[in-house]
């Protein structure tokens, strides 16, 4: 009796030591799925966006493929100019010479109101609500930017949850705080390049 219970414990002891690794996995694909529901989602939104502006009669010369996720290096002129880059551990920074971490793909979620995800690191830039930049694998409401074309002909991204934060880039290529910059400092200046 005592043998057959020590040898069914070491037993069932085994068999979830053999299923660890089959967790794991699943953890692993659960993510990935997430991740890809969530982008569908947003394709969802663009597509409808794209639907009610092809009802307008507007947005029907150019093809929806372009619009969907533009491909692009975010530059701000502050100092010697510098590229936005989202590393794969979250952190965002600039750099003078694009890194494969500045491409970007950006998409509208409604006029004026877009997501930034590295292509790389896979992604979203977000903001928190002490005007904190980072990366991040799951998109919310921290991720949203208001893109307005300032008088110069730069382009700003503000927060749309925390407003009056600013995306900036520092002159010596470090993300500010957004709360310490306005729309008129060159630190806040962008020009979406598309190579
Ligand atoms: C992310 O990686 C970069 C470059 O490897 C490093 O400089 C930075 O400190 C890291 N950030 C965090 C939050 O770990
Ligand atoms: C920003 O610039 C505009 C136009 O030049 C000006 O009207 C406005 O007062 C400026 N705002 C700040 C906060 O400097």
């Amino acid at each position: 009796m005592f043998y057959t219970m020590t040898v069914t414990s070491v037993l069932s002891g085994l068999l979830l030591l053999l299923m660890l690794p089959v967790y794991g996995q699943l953890v692993g694909a659960k993510k990935l799925q997430e991740a890809e529901e969530q982008s569908s989602r947003l394709r969802g939104l663009w597509k409808l966006h794209v639907g009610a502006s092809r009802l307008k009669g507007k947005g029907s010369s150019s093809s929806p493929v372009n619009e969907v996720a533009k491909q692009l290096l975010l530059y701000c002129r502050a100092g010697i100019g510098y590229h936005l880059q989202i590393l794969p551990n979250g952190s965002v920074g600039g750099v003078h010479r694009p890194t494969p971490y500045c491409w970007l793909k950006m998409f509208a979620v409604r006029r004026g109101v877009v997501g930034i995800r590295g292509l790389k690191s896979g992604l979203y830039l977000c903001m928190s609500g002490q005007g904190l930049t980072y990366g991040e694998e799951q998109f919310s409401d921290n991720c949203l930017f208001k893109e307005s074309v300032e008088e110069n002909h730069y382009t700003t991204y503000s927060s749309l949850s925390h407003p009056g934060n600013y995306l900036a880039i520092s002159h010596r290529g470090q993300l500010r705080r957004g709360s310490s910059v306005g729309p008129n400092q060159s630190c806040a200046h962008f020009l979406p390049r598309r190579i």
